[in-house]
């Protein structure tokens, strides 16, 4: 056996200590990355690290969920480890697989040793290709581990996943088990194209990450488009408020937010009148439909903006 792996005796690993003292430290230490988070946000975030427990995020697209698992390795100055995840995901890719091509050449190198040296020799670390959660598992640095858009994967996946989430450590049969040395900060995120299992959610706590009120996504813009004037950032929080509120096929994103206000410094717009906001509203509406109503929405008066 490797010097990587050992054979576990006993349980859970420990958790470390704590990487926030408060729930404002958190709100604190990720606006210093970039990251403005509300209470809630900050809390759920708090508590994941203090009850050693997996945080799943789920809301509309680009309102910062992936972000968040970034800032928060960012600030606790973790690596990120991510595993993105897609239809047909398996176990292979997720976990380890071996490494067959290079499995096959040293059969074919081999100088006669004796069959039972060569298979303890392919089934050694050198031939061990490690996947996200494997990595995550062994790496000796702190962790943040990132499983992105979990709801694409079947649910065997998932119920691999979890049996991993729930004991953090893997079994490899030829090796050993591998056992975290400590408990990784855990982000799963969830666009909701399917309902994920009970006993994932149960295990996992919950994050409804959804649009930022008024106030926060104006200091996102601020945050995110250098050179832009308070004013203007305003401006656009505003109307794109606005435009959230009309019943449309997809409501702009806060990436489309932050696309749609860099545009507009290229521009060297500085307060966006109509016919402005008409002409780039393809940036931040995707349909033509929703172009057509939300152009409606801007030519009438409207005393908020
Ligand atoms: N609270 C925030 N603070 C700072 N930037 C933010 C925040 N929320 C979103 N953003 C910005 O929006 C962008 C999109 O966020 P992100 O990619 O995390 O969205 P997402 O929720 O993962 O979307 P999807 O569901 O499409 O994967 C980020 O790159 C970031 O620039
Ligand atoms: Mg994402």
């Amino acid at each position: 056996m490797s010097e990587a792996t050992e054979e576990i005796t006993s349980g859970f690993p420990e958790a470390g200590p704590p990487r926030f003292d408060t729930i404002a430290a958190v709100k604190d230490g990720l606006a210093g990355v970039n990251y403005l988070a509300d209470e809630g946000i900050s809390s759920v975030v708090f508590l994941a690290d203090r009850l050693a427990k997996p945080v799943l995020v789920e809301g509309p697209a680009g309102t910062g969920k992936t972000e968040l698992a970034k800032s928060v390795a960012r600030l606790t100055g973790s690596r990120l480890i991510r595993l993105q995840c897609y239809e047909g995901l398996d176990e292979s890719k997720a976990l380890y697989e071996w490494n067959y091509k290079k499995q096959l050449l040293r059969i074919q190198a081999d100088a006669g040793q004796g069959w039972q040296k060569l298979e303890e020799d392919i089934f050694s670390e050198d031939f061990l290709l490690a996947r996200p959660l494997l990595e995550a598992i062994r790496s000796p640095e702190p962790v943040v581990l990132l499983i992105d858009e979990i709801d694409r994967v079947e649910l065997e996946t998932e119920a691999l996943l979890l049996e991993i989430l729930s004991e953090y450590q893997v079994s490899i049969p030829e090796l050993g088990t591998v056992r975290a040395q400590g408990i990784p900060m855990v982000f799963l995120t969830s666009n909701n194209t399917r309902e994920l299992s009970e006993a994932l959610k149960r295990r996992c706590l919950y994050l409804h990450i959804d649009y930022p009120d008024l106030e926060r996504e104006r200091a996102i813009i601020e945050t995110r488009v250098p050179g832009i004037s308070t004013a203007l950032a305003d401006q656009v929080a505003r109307i794109v408020r606005s435009i959230r509120s009309l019943e449309l096929k997809k409501a702009p994103s806060v990436s489309e937010t932050l696309d749609w206000a860099r545009t507009l410094v290229v521009l060297g717009v500085e307060t966006i009148d109509a016919a402005q906001a008409t002409e780039t509203l393809h940036i931040l509406l995707k349909y033509r439909a929703d172009i057509e109503k939300a152009t409606r929405e801007l030519s009438a008066p409207n005393p908020a903006r």
